[in-house]
């Protein structure tokens, strides 16, 4: 097992990654919160195969909270019952939530943590690859509102974080394609020896590499997080593909699309204008795509209406009255962010036919 630590002061935590420890992990978390009971979140696909075996191997009795599965479940809906089922069961400030599921369970349980009784501890035990690599690690929270994603929330770092990599092997390949787009992501704005490894690889032998692989992306994130936790500068390079990506998910109302599945057209469309800007090396979106086939991720998408695309980028929390900061890639391991009018980008996708 590796281990990384975040080194964010007083918020500093450690993030182990392994495979085929999970059952040990309700025994250390005992051992890290002796005074704290334990409230289990997660969703009913998790639950159904891992929930009865991962409860059993706590000493103390706890409680476990199921919700369901999917982006829905990031809601001011299931905020306000995930609250009212845990002080119902009179949780208390010395207590500890354990988010146990993917990026959706994270980010709602994380928010939940910050808020009830003004901040209760959390750790947490991504499943998927989508949050074994990105939406674990980073204390970004929060859940999404009618007008987009993630604009109500809070930045809340987690005490510890689990990756069991054991966990992948159950998801389903639609699911794990999704976090591929993540892992990309790292390699596009990060790492070119990433994007060349990931390059030599495919869905099925990747399963050979993915402890380092995953332990790459997370001490990318962990390096830009430790230097800029609160998305001031650097950070904001780890939204590369997702303005575009929030549009892609935001116009389906989160159903057609999955999250990987929408940064990957995101990628590629603010690839595309890098390269017709003279920002990024020419064949650079090329390389993109080609990468991006190998996982499954789709690069074509069900049109969306010019006006629907410019609302929804205007909510966009990044979004100043005109403008918003795009992230570029020069080539393949260095990004960049540039400002740029939201009118013109839309326009100049426009003439690239993106719209219907
Ligand atoms: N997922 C982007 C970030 O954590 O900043």
């Amino acid at each position: 097992m590796k281990e990384l630590t975040v080194n964010l002061g007083e918020y500093s935590y450690s993030v182990l990654i392994g495979n085929g420890f999970w059952k040990d992990i309700p025994k250390i978390v005992e051992s890290d919160f002796p005074d704290s009971k334990i409230f289990i979140v997660t969703d009913e696909n998790v639950n159904e195969i891992y929930g009865n075996e991962f409860e059993s191997c706590f000493s103390n009795p706890c409680k476990r909270i199921v919700l369901r599965q999917g982006e829905g479940t990031k809601s001011f809906k299931s905020y306000e019952q995930l609250c009212d089922n845990l002080l119902s069961f009179g949780i208390k400030r010395n207590d500890l939530l354990v988010a146990f599921g993917g990026g959706v369970i994270g980010d709602l349980v994380g928010f939940v943590s910050a808020t009830i009784l003004r901040g209760v501890k959390f750790v947490q035990i991504p499943t998927t690859l989508l949050a074994q690599t990105d939406s674990s690690i980073g204390g970004k929270t929060g859940i999404n509102t009618k007008f987009g994603k993630n604009l109500v929330g809070a930045f809340n770092q987690p005490q510890k974080v689990f990756i069991d990599t054991d966990f992948l092997k159950t998801l389903n390949n639609r699911i794990f394609s999704d976090g591929m787009a993540e892992v990309i992501k790292y390699g596009c704005i990060y790492s070119e020896n990433l994007f060349q490894k990931l390059n030599k690889l495919n869905e099925v032998n990747i399963f050979s590499e993915i402890n380092e692989i995953i332990y790459e992306c997370c001490d990318i994130k962990r390096h830009v997080v430790e230097t800029d936790e609160k998305e001031a500068g650097l950070r904001k390079i780890l939204n590369f593909g997702h303005t575009f990506g929030h549009v892609i998910e935001k116009a389906f109302e989160y159903e057609r699309y999955t999250h990987g599945e929408s940064v990957a057209g995101g990628m590629v469309a603010i690839s595309l204008l890098g390269e017709k800007y003279n920002l990024t090396e020419k064949g650079t979106t090329a390389r993109i795509i080609n990468l991006l086939n190998k996982f499954n991720l789709p690069i074509k998408f069900e049109k969306i209406s010019k006006q629907t695309a410019e609302k929804i980028i205007q909510n966009d929390k990044k979004a100043t009255s005109n403008s918003i900061d795009f992230i570029f890639i020069n080539q393949i391991g260095k990004a960049f962010v540039k400002p740029l009018d939201i009118s013109k980008i839309i326009n100049d996708l426009d003439d690239m036919n993106y719209f219907s």
